[in-house]
């Protein structure tokens, strides 16, 4: 480890965090420190008996891995006496967790314990995603009501990558740093600051296989980057989907790209697969804050006023000039 890293703690306490507030600070490093145990199970895989379902569902529909699980209780109980929070939320839970009376703090912390769930058993990169919100009113019991703010208000997001290297990735408004675990010590280490989103880009991540769903603009979208440099785009554009979207995002966060999980008619009432409060807003705050762009097709996903806590949304995120583009096509469809 090179001398001159800072730690994550190093780094909160420097002069560049002189105004964020110390019980945020002490958030951040409890999730870091959960983040770091998640990891730990994740690489002990089969030989913690952590792979495989867990038999039981969420409020999503969705069959729970047993690491779903893990990761959520783990979660849960790191933060429930820690006095930071009022409340949690979790993609794993099908309304909010209120912490005790006399053990409240200032904010509301929302999570998916662990996102990509499908490529638990087959060994490929998951994550936890995070986001931090203010709650509005310490006093009385928290309800579902204190969480349904938008994504702009975030004070803190990131996620925890648990790949061939496990990364914690923090945005705390402004800018993206991330932090690469040392696995000897567990000690997270600043690897790379100031983040940013080059704003231009060949490469795309879609799920293919329901391209016959989508809606006319995101068609287009595609098919002109396939028809590579001899159509309109005048460029050739690879494609890129691993299916764990902290995965898919933080590649774009390193070198650029366009993610896009869009409405289709598969549900035709559902805005969208992925989840607005603990999936899309953590991770559009960190690609703006990186210089990217994060829209839904009609809007900023950030600006979105959720209505309920599990709400779904379509997602459009990366690469400014490219997301833009897309954009337009959903203004003049
Ligand atoms: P989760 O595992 O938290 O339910 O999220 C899975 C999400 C997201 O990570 C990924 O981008 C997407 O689902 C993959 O969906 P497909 O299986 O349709 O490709
Ligand atoms: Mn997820
Ligand atoms: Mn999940």
């Amino acid at each position: 480890m090179s001398q001159q890293s800072k730690t994550f703690i190093e780094f909160l306490n420097s002069e560049k965090n002189s105004l964020i507030q110390q019980d945020l600070k002490d958030l951040l490093l409890d999730v870091a420190n959960s983040c770091k145990k998640i990891s730990h199970a994740v690489h002990q895989g089969a030989l913690a008996n952590l792979l495989g379902s867990a038999g039981t569902g969420n409020i999503q529909g969705e069959t729970q891995q047993k690491l779903d699980i893990f990761a959520n209780e783990l979660l849960l109980e790191d933060h429930a006496e820690k006095g930071k929070l009022a409340a949690m939320a979790s993609e794993e839970m099908d309304s909010i967790y209120s912490i005790k009376e006399h053990l409240r703090g200032p904010y509301l912390l929302l999570f998916d314990p662990l996102d990509g769930s499908s490529n638990i058993d087959v060994n490929v990169s998951i994550g936890t995603i995070f986001s931090v919100l203010k709650s509005s009113s310490i006093t009385n019991d928290p309800s579902e009501a204190d969480f349904l703010q938008s994504g702009k208000n975030q004070v803190a997001a990131g996620y925890a990558l648990y790949g061939p290297q496990t990364i914690f990735v923090l945005t705390l408004g402004h800018g993206v740093q991330m932090f690469t675990m040392d696995p000897q010590s567990q000690e997270f280490y600043l690897t790379q600051e100031d983040v940013q989103i080059p704003k231009d880009t060949k490469e795309f991540a879609i799920n293919m296989s329901n391209m016959r769903h989508w809606a006319k603009p995101v068609s287009r979208y595609v098919s002109e980057c396939l028809e590579g440099s001899t159509g309109p785009r005048q460029k050739d554009f690879n494609m890129r989907w691993i299916a764990s979207m902290v995965a898919d995002v933080h590649r774009i966060l390193i070198r650029g790209g366009v993610f896009m999980y869009p409405w289709d008619q598969r549900e035709p009432d559902k805005p969208g697969k992925l989840r607005l409060m603990y999936e899309a807003n953590p991770m559009s705050l960190l690609v703006e804050q990186a210089g990217g762009v994060s829209i839904n097709g009609q809007q900023r996903i950030l600006d979105i006023q959720p209505s309920k806590l599990h709400e779904r949304v379509s997602v459009m995120l990366g690469s400014a000039n490219e997301v833009n583009l897309i954009m337009k096509y959903h203004q003049s469809n």
